[in-house]
Protein backbone atom coordinates (compact mmCIF):
# COMPACT_ATOMS: atom_id res chain seq x y z
CA UNK A 1 0.00 0.00 0.00
CA UNK A 2 1.07 3.15 -0.47
CA UNK A 3 1.00 5.90 2.03
CA UNK A 4 -3.22 5.78 3.25
CA UNK A 5 -2.08 8.01 5.73
CA UNK A 6 -1.85 10.68 3.36
CA UNK A 7 -5.28 12.14 2.00
CA UNK A 8 -5.55 12.08 -1.64
CA UNK A 9 -5.07 9.14 -4.42
CA UNK A 10 -2.90 5.78 -3.55
CA UNK A 11 -2.61 2.79 -5.26
CA UNK A 12 -3.31 0.11 -2.67
CA UNK A 13 -1.28 -3.04 -2.66
CA UNK A 14 -2.31 -6.08 -5.17
CA UNK A 15 -3.22 -9.26 -4.96
CA UNK A 16 -6.35 -10.93 -3.34
CA UNK A 17 -8.52 -8.56 -0.91
CA UNK A 18 -7.60 -5.74 0.66
CA UNK A 19 -5.24 -5.24 3.42
CA UNK A 20 -7.21 -4.83 6.90
CA UNK A 21 -5.14 -1.46 7.50
CA UNK A 22 -6.21 -0.49 3.94
CA UNK A 23 -9.75 -0.19 4.94
CA UNK A 24 -9.43 1.49 8.14
CA UNK A 25 -7.02 1.91 10.79
CA UNK A 26 -6.57 3.94 13.52
CA UNK A 27 -3.39 6.40 14.21
CA UNK A 28 -1.75 8.87 16.61
CA UNK A 29 -4.81 11.32 16.85
CA UNK A 30 -6.58 10.65 13.55
CA UNK A 31 -8.41 7.76 12.10
CA UNK A 32 -7.79 7.04 8.49
CA UNK A 33 -10.21 5.15 6.19
CA UNK A 34 -10.56 4.06 2.46
CA UNK A 35 -13.53 6.35 1.13
CA UNK A 36 -16.03 4.49 0.25
CA UNK A 37 -18.23 7.24 -1.65
CA UNK A 38 -15.19 7.84 -3.87
CA UNK A 39 -14.73 4.43 -5.27
CA UNK A 40 -14.69 2.59 -7.63
CA UNK A 41 -13.12 5.80 -9.46
CA UNK A 42 -10.83 7.11 -7.11
CA UNK A 43 -8.91 5.30 -4.49
CA UNK A 44 -8.61 8.04 -1.90
CA UNK A 45 -8.52 8.23 2.17
CA UNK A 46 -10.37 10.49 4.64
CA UNK A 47 -7.93 11.85 7.38
CA UNK A 48 -10.34 12.07 10.58
CA UNK A 49 -8.94 14.37 13.42
CA UNK A 50 -11.97 14.19 15.95
CA UNK A 51 -14.85 12.00 17.18
CA UNK A 52 -17.28 14.36 14.83
CA UNK A 53 -15.61 13.67 12.04
CA UNK A 54 -15.70 10.04 12.37
CA UNK A 55 -19.60 10.45 13.02
CA UNK A 56 -20.14 12.10 9.61
CA UNK A 57 -17.97 9.61 7.93
CA UNK A 58 -20.37 7.15 9.53
CA UNK A 59 -23.35 9.45 8.16
CA UNK A 60 -22.51 9.55 5.03
CA UNK A 61 -20.98 6.12 4.43
CA UNK A 62 -17.40 6.97 3.65
CA UNK A 63 -17.68 3.98 5.97
CA UNK A 64 -20.43 1.16 6.09
CA UNK A 65 -21.52 -1.92 6.60
CA UNK A 66 -22.32 -3.58 9.66
CA UNK A 67 -18.90 -4.72 11.35
CA UNK A 68 -17.15 -1.93 9.46
CA UNK A 69 -19.02 0.84 11.13
CA UNK A 70 -18.80 -0.60 14.47
CA UNK A 71 -14.97 -0.57 14.33
CA UNK A 72 -14.61 3.02 13.51
CA UNK A 73 -17.53 3.66 16.19
CA UNK A 74 -14.85 2.05 18.34
CA UNK A 75 -11.99 3.95 17.16
CA UNK A 76 -14.02 7.28 17.04
CA UNK A 77 -14.16 6.59 20.96
CA UNK A 78 -10.64 5.66 21.26
CA UNK A 79 -10.24 8.92 19.26
CA UNK A 80 -12.40 11.40 21.51
CA UNK A 81 -10.88 9.77 24.87
CA UNK A 82 -7.07 10.69 23.10
CA UNK A 83 -7.86 14.20 22.75
CA UNK A 84 -10.34 14.95 25.73
CA UNK A 85 -9.12 16.79 28.75
CA UNK A 86 -6.66 14.18 30.61
CA UNK A 87 -6.35 16.72 34.06
CA UNK A 88 -10.00 16.29 35.07
CA UNK A 89 -11.24 12.50 35.17
CA UNK A 90 -15.30 13.63 35.57
CA UNK A 91 -14.64 15.90 32.26
CA UNK A 92 -12.72 13.45 30.67
CA UNK A 93 -15.62 10.82 31.54
CA UNK A 94 -18.60 13.07 30.12
CA UNK A 95 -16.95 14.08 26.96
CA UNK A 96 -16.04 10.29 26.13
CA UNK A 97 -19.86 9.40 26.78
CA UNK A 98 -21.05 12.24 25.14
CA UNK A 99 -19.29 11.32 21.99
CA UNK A 100 -19.89 7.38 22.38
CA UNK A 101 -23.63 8.23 22.44
CA UNK A 102 -23.45 10.38 19.28
CA UNK A 103 -21.32 8.06 17.42
CA UNK A 104 -24.31 5.26 18.37
CA UNK A 105 -27.21 6.97 17.16
CA UNK A 106 -25.34 7.64 13.55
CA UNK A 107 -26.70 4.55 11.88
CA UNK A 108 -29.63 2.84 13.81
CA UNK A 109 -29.82 -0.67 12.13
CA UNK A 110 -26.44 -2.04 12.45
CA UNK A 111 -26.15 -4.00 15.61
CA UNK A 112 -22.33 -3.76 15.51
CA UNK A 113 -22.06 -0.51 15.98
CA UNK A 114 -23.56 -0.15 19.37
CA UNK A 115 -22.75 -3.31 20.47
CA UNK A 116 -18.97 -2.03 19.82
CA UNK A 117 -19.54 1.25 21.91
CA UNK A 118 -21.11 -0.50 24.63
CA UNK A 119 -17.96 -2.81 24.77
CA UNK A 120 -15.72 0.33 25.10
CA UNK A 121 -18.94 1.94 27.55
CA UNK A 122 -18.15 -1.21 30.01
CA UNK A 123 -14.13 -0.53 29.29
CA UNK A 124 -14.50 3.33 30.81
CA UNK A 125 -16.70 2.30 33.75
CA UNK A 126 -14.81 -0.31 34.88
CA UNK A 127 -11.42 1.41 34.83
CA UNK A 128 -9.51 2.88 37.75
CA UNK A 129 -7.70 5.52 35.44
CA UNK A 130 -5.31 7.43 35.73
CA UNK A 131 -6.67 9.04 32.36
CA UNK A 132 -3.97 8.19 29.83
CA UNK A 133 -4.06 4.53 30.51
CA UNK A 134 -8.26 4.69 30.17
CA UNK A 135 -7.57 6.40 26.51
CA UNK A 136 -4.70 3.16 25.80
CA UNK A 137 -7.16 0.90 26.68
CA UNK A 138 -9.91 2.49 24.41
CA UNK A 139 -7.52 2.39 21.69
CA UNK A 140 -6.39 -0.74 22.51
CA UNK A 141 -9.68 -2.51 22.38
CA UNK A 142 -10.45 -0.72 18.64
CA UNK A 143 -7.72 -1.99 17.42
CA UNK A 144 -8.22 -5.45 18.87
CA UNK A 145 -11.76 -5.40 17.45
CA UNK A 146 -10.66 -4.71 14.06
CA UNK A 147 -8.89 -8.05 14.34
CA UNK A 148 -11.09 -9.71 16.31
CA UNK A 149 -13.30 -9.01 13.32
CA UNK A 150 -11.74 -10.06 10.19
CA UNK A 151 -10.58 -13.14 12.29
CA UNK A 152 -14.54 -13.56 12.33
CA UNK A 153 -15.12 -13.42 8.82
CA UNK A 154 -11.95 -16.33 8.09
CA UNK A 155 -13.59 -18.43 10.16
CA UNK A 156 -17.14 -17.32 8.28
CA UNK A 157 -15.64 -18.03 5.15
CA UNK A 158 -14.42 -21.31 6.03
CA UNK A 159 -17.86 -22.90 7.59
CA UNK A 160 -19.90 -20.79 4.62
CA UNK A 161 -18.12 -22.85 1.98
CA UNK A 162 -19.03 -26.04 3.25
CA UNK A 163 -22.72 -25.13 2.24
CA UNK A 164 -21.52 -24.79 -1.66
CA UNK A 165 -20.98 -27.47 -4.55
CA UNK A 166 -18.24 -27.26 -7.35
CA UNK A 167 -19.36 -24.90 -9.57
CA UNK A 168 -22.07 -22.91 -7.23
CA UNK A 169 -23.92 -19.47 -9.52
CA UNK A 170 -23.81 -17.36 -6.01
CA UNK A 171 -26.09 -14.29 -6.02
CA UNK A 172 -25.54 -11.71 -3.38
CA UNK A 173 -26.44 -8.16 -2.21
CA UNK A 174 -25.13 -4.53 -1.12
CA UNK A 175 -21.47 -4.96 -0.20
CA UNK A 176 -20.32 -7.66 1.98
CA UNK A 177 -16.62 -7.23 1.30
CA UNK A 178 -13.31 -6.13 3.08
CA UNK A 179 -15.01 -2.82 2.55
CA UNK A 180 -18.01 -3.61 4.95
CA UNK A 181 -16.20 -5.31 7.60
CA UNK A 182 -12.39 -4.17 7.86
CA UNK A 183 -10.83 -7.01 5.55
CA UNK A 184 -12.32 -10.03 4.26
CA UNK A 185 -15.83 -9.79 4.09
CA UNK A 186 -19.25 -11.82 5.61
CA UNK A 187 -20.92 -13.72 2.35
CA UNK A 188 -17.94 -12.34 0.09
CA UNK A 189 -15.73 -13.72 2.76
CA UNK A 190 -17.81 -16.59 1.87
CA UNK A 191 -17.19 -16.38 -1.71
CA UNK A 192 -13.39 -15.90 -1.13
CA UNK A 193 -12.86 -18.65 1.05
CA UNK A 194 -15.11 -21.10 -1.86
CA UNK A 195 -12.81 -19.45 -4.82
CA UNK A 196 -10.29 -20.34 -2.95
CA UNK A 197 -10.80 -23.90 -3.54
CA UNK A 198 -12.98 -23.87 -6.40
CA UNK A 199 -12.00 -21.63 -9.18
CA UNK A 200 -15.13 -22.34 -10.81
CA UNK A 201 -17.38 -21.03 -8.76
CA UNK A 202 -19.53 -17.49 -10.22
CA UNK A 203 -21.02 -14.55 -8.59
CA UNK A 204 -24.07 -12.57 -9.56
CA UNK A 205 -23.91 -9.19 -7.74
CA UNK A 206 -26.92 -7.29 -7.30
CA UNK A 207 -26.60 -3.74 -8.31
CA UNK A 208 -28.27 -2.85 -5.06
CA UNK A 209 -30.34 0.60 -5.50
CA UNK A 210 -30.68 2.66 -4.16
CA UNK A 211 -26.83 3.75 -3.25
CA UNK A 212 -25.06 0.79 -5.74
CA UNK A 213 -23.20 -0.94 -2.87
CA UNK A 214 -23.26 -3.55 -5.44
CA UNK A 215 -22.88 -2.02 -8.63
CA UNK A 216 -19.62 0.47 -7.06
CA UNK A 217 -18.15 -1.40 -4.38
CA UNK A 218 -19.09 -5.57 -5.04
CA UNK A 219 -17.61 -5.29 -8.20
CA UNK A 220 -14.57 -3.43 -7.56
CA UNK A 221 -13.80 -6.05 -4.67
CA UNK A 222 -14.67 -8.37 -7.00
CA UNK A 223 -12.35 -7.02 -9.88
CA UNK A 224 -9.26 -6.66 -7.71
CA UNK A 225 -9.64 -10.53 -6.59
CA UNK A 226 -10.26 -11.55 -9.81
CA UNK A 227 -13.68 -13.70 -8.83
CA UNK A 228 -15.59 -14.14 -11.88
CA UNK A 229 -19.11 -12.30 -11.79
CA UNK A 230 -21.91 -10.05 -13.66
CA UNK A 231 -23.32 -7.24 -12.18
CA UNK A 232 -27.31 -7.28 -12.59
CA UNK A 233 -30.16 -4.80 -12.24
CA UNK A 234 -31.81 -6.15 -8.97
CA UNK A 235 -35.21 -6.74 -11.18
CA UNK A 236 -33.31 -9.60 -12.68
CA UNK A 237 -33.16 -11.80 -9.94
CA UNK A 238 -36.16 -13.31 -10.37
CA UNK A 239 -35.78 -14.13 -13.95
CA UNK A 240 -31.87 -15.62 -13.52
CA UNK A 241 -33.60 -17.95 -11.16
CA UNK A 242 -36.11 -19.10 -12.64
CA UNK A 243 -33.72 -19.70 -15.58
CA UNK A 244 -31.83 -22.03 -13.32
CA UNK A 245 -29.01 -19.68 -12.97
CA UNK A 246 -28.42 -19.19 -9.35
CA UNK A 247 -27.90 -22.14 -7.05
CA UNK A 248 -27.27 -19.97 -3.91
CA UNK A 249 -28.15 -16.44 -2.15
CA UNK A 250 -25.51 -15.44 0.32
CA UNK A 251 -26.39 -12.04 1.98
CA UNK A 252 -24.73 -10.53 5.27
CA UNK A 253 -26.92 -8.97 7.77
CA UNK A 254 -26.86 -5.53 10.24
CA UNK A 255 -28.63 -7.25 12.53
CA UNK A 256 -30.19 -11.05 13.33
CA UNK A 257 -32.76 -11.11 16.23
CA UNK A 258 -32.88 -13.65 18.92
CA UNK A 259 -35.47 -16.06 16.59
CA UNK A 260 -33.24 -15.61 13.56
CA UNK A 261 -34.91 -13.07 11.79
CA UNK A 262 -32.74 -11.18 9.66
CA UNK A 263 -32.68 -7.33 8.41
CA UNK A 264 -30.05 -6.50 5.88
CA UNK A 265 -29.92 -3.64 3.15
CA UNK A 266 -33.09 -3.14 1.13
CA UNK A 267 -34.03 -5.80 -1.40
CA UNK A 268 -32.71 -9.14 1.07
CA UNK A 269 -35.71 -9.30 1.95
CA UNK A 270 -37.52 -9.91 -2.03
CA UNK A 271 -34.47 -12.18 -2.58
CA UNK A 272 -35.32 -14.43 0.06
CA UNK A 273 -39.13 -14.23 -1.31
CA UNK A 274 -37.42 -15.40 -4.53
CA UNK A 275 -35.31 -18.27 -3.49
CA UNK A 276 -38.15 -19.95 -1.59
CA UNK A 277 -40.10 -20.02 -4.64
CA UNK A 278 -37.92 -21.45 -6.85
CA UNK A 279 -36.13 -24.15 -4.17
CA UNK A 280 -32.85 -22.37 -3.54
CA UNK A 281 -30.76 -22.01 -0.54
CA UNK A 282 -30.75 -18.55 1.53
CA UNK A 283 -27.88 -18.33 3.52
CA UNK A 284 -27.02 -15.51 5.61
CA UNK A 285 -23.54 -15.04 6.77
CA UNK A 286 -22.79 -12.77 9.77
CA UNK A 287 -20.30 -12.45 12.52
CA UNK A 288 -21.68 -12.84 16.47
CA UNK A 289 -21.17 -9.27 17.18
CA UNK A 290 -24.47 -8.63 14.98
CA UNK A 291 -26.60 -11.03 16.60
CA UNK A 292 -29.16 -9.13 19.23
CA UNK A 293 -30.64 -11.79 21.96
CA UNK A 294 -32.37 -8.70 23.44
CA UNK A 295 -34.58 -7.87 20.43
CA UNK A 296 -37.10 -10.91 19.94
CA UNK A 297 -37.52 -10.28 16.41
CA UNK A 298 -37.22 -7.91 13.39
CA UNK A 299 -40.25 -6.40 13.96
CA UNK A 300 -38.26 -4.73 16.47
CA UNK A 301 -35.72 -3.16 15.08
CA UNK A 302 -35.52 0.53 14.14
CA UNK A 303 -35.37 0.39 10.23
CA UNK A 304 -33.26 3.46 9.06
CA UNK A 305 -34.91 5.80 6.13
CA UNK A 306 -32.44 7.81 4.26
CA UNK A 307 -32.66 10.83 2.92
CA UNK A 308 -34.74 11.39 -0.01
CA UNK A 309 -31.93 12.46 -2.41
CA UNK A 310 -30.42 9.27 -2.79
CA UNK A 311 -33.41 7.88 -4.56
CA UNK A 312 -33.87 11.47 -6.69
CA UNK A 313 -30.04 11.72 -7.35
CA UNK A 314 -30.04 8.95 -10.08
CA UNK A 315 -29.36 10.45 -13.33
CA UNK A 316 -29.77 9.13 -16.84
CA UNK A 317 -29.13 10.55 -20.04
CA UNK A 318 -27.25 13.79 -18.43
CA UNK A 319 -30.29 14.71 -15.84
CA UNK A 320 -32.40 13.31 -13.09
CA UNK A 321 -34.38 10.19 -14.13
CA UNK A 322 -37.18 11.11 -11.67
CA UNK A 323 -39.48 14.64 -11.49
CA UNK A 324 -37.86 17.19 -9.79
CA UNK A 325 -39.58 16.60 -5.90
CA UNK A 326 -41.40 14.15 -6.66
CA UNK A 327 -42.11 11.94 -3.03
CA UNK A 328 -40.41 9.19 -2.33
CA UNK A 329 -39.18 6.37 0.56
CA UNK A 330 -36.16 5.60 1.16
CA UNK A 331 -36.14 2.58 3.86
CA UNK A 332 -31.82 1.43 4.08
CA UNK A 333 -32.77 -1.74 5.04
CA UNK A 334 -35.34 -4.53 5.51
CA UNK A 335 -36.76 -7.73 7.53
CA UNK A 336 -36.57 -11.27 6.33
CA UNK A 337 -38.26 -13.50 8.26
CA UNK A 338 -36.31 -16.43 9.60
CA UNK A 339 -39.17 -19.29 8.33
CA UNK A 340 -37.15 -17.94 4.88
CA UNK A 341 -33.37 -18.29 6.01
CA UNK A 342 -31.72 -22.35 5.29
CA UNK A 343 -29.22 -21.57 7.20
CA UNK A 344 -26.99 -18.47 8.89
CA UNK A 345 -23.45 -18.68 9.30
CA UNK A 346 -21.16 -17.46 12.20
CA UNK A 347 -17.59 -17.67 13.23
CA UNK A 348 -18.63 -20.65 15.73
CA UNK A 349 -20.34 -22.64 12.51
CA UNK A 350 -23.15 -23.30 10.44
CA UNK A 351 -26.98 -22.71 12.24
CA UNK A 352 -30.04 -24.54 11.08
CA UNK A 353 -33.80 -24.14 11.82
CA UNK A 354 -34.99 -23.02 14.10
CA UNK A 355 -32.61 -20.68 15.11
CA UNK A 356 -33.42 -19.92 19.18
CA UNK A 357 -31.58 -22.08 20.59
CA UNK A 358 -28.63 -22.45 18.64
CA UNK A 359 -27.62 -18.28 18.17
CA UNK A 360 -28.25 -18.27 21.75
CA UNK A 361 -25.55 -21.12 21.97
CA UNK A 362 -23.08 -19.33 19.48
CA UNK A 363 -23.44 -16.08 21.22
CA UNK A 364 -22.69 -17.86 24.17
CA UNK A 365 -19.82 -19.48 23.53
CA UNK A 366 -18.31 -15.98 21.58
CA UNK A 367 -19.13 -13.92 24.92
CA UNK A 368 -15.92 -15.16 26.50
CA UNK A 369 -13.81 -13.98 24.00
CA UNK A 370 -16.06 -10.43 23.73
CA UNK A 371 -15.61 -10.24 27.52
CA UNK A 372 -11.94 -11.28 27.58
CA UNK A 373 -11.27 -8.87 24.57
CA UNK A 374 -12.86 -6.23 27.15
CA UNK A 375 -10.96 -6.92 30.04
CA UNK A 376 -7.51 -7.53 28.89
CA UNK A 377 -7.57 -4.14 27.66
CA UNK A 378 -8.02 -2.80 30.91
CA UNK A 379 -5.01 -4.55 32.01
CA UNK A 380 -2.65 -3.61 29.58
CA UNK A 381 -2.07 0.11 29.16
CA UNK A 382 1.19 0.62 27.37
CA UNK A 383 -0.44 1.20 23.65
O1 LIG B 1 -26.07 0.80 4.18
P1 LIG B 1 -24.87 -0.10 4.24
O2 LIG B 1 -24.07 -0.07 2.98
O3 LIG B 1 -24.05 0.10 5.47
O4 LIG B 1 -25.49 -1.56 4.35
C1 LIG B 1 -24.64 -2.67 4.50
C2 LIG B 1 -25.36 -3.95 4.42
O5 LIG B 1 -26.57 -3.98 4.37
C3 LIG B 1 -24.57 -5.20 4.51
O6 LIG B 1 -25.23 -6.23 3.82
C4 LIG B 1 -24.44 -5.57 5.97
O7 LIG B 1 -23.77 -4.60 6.71
C5 LIG B 1 -23.84 -6.89 6.23
S1 LIG B 1 -22.27 -7.24 5.45
C6 LIG B 1 -21.10 -6.54 6.39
Amino acid sequence: MSSPGVAGSVSLSGGAGLDPQEVIALGDGVVILLDQTRLPGEVVYRRLASWQEVESAIRELAVRGAPAIGIAGAMGVALAAQLADHDDIEAYRTTVLGAAAALAAARPTAANLSWAIARQGEILAGHPGPTEAMTASLRLFAKRLHDAEVARCRAMGAHGATLLHRGARIMTICNTGALATGGYGTALGVVRSAYAADPSIRVIACETRPLLQGARLTAWELERDGIPFVLITDSMAASLMAAGEVTHVIVGADRIAANGDVVNKIGTYALAVLAREHGIPFIVSAPTSTIDLETATAAEVLIEERAAAEVHEIALFGRSAAPAGVAVRNPAFDRTPARLVTAIVTEQGVHRPPFADTLRTAAAAADPLAADLTRSTTSTPNT
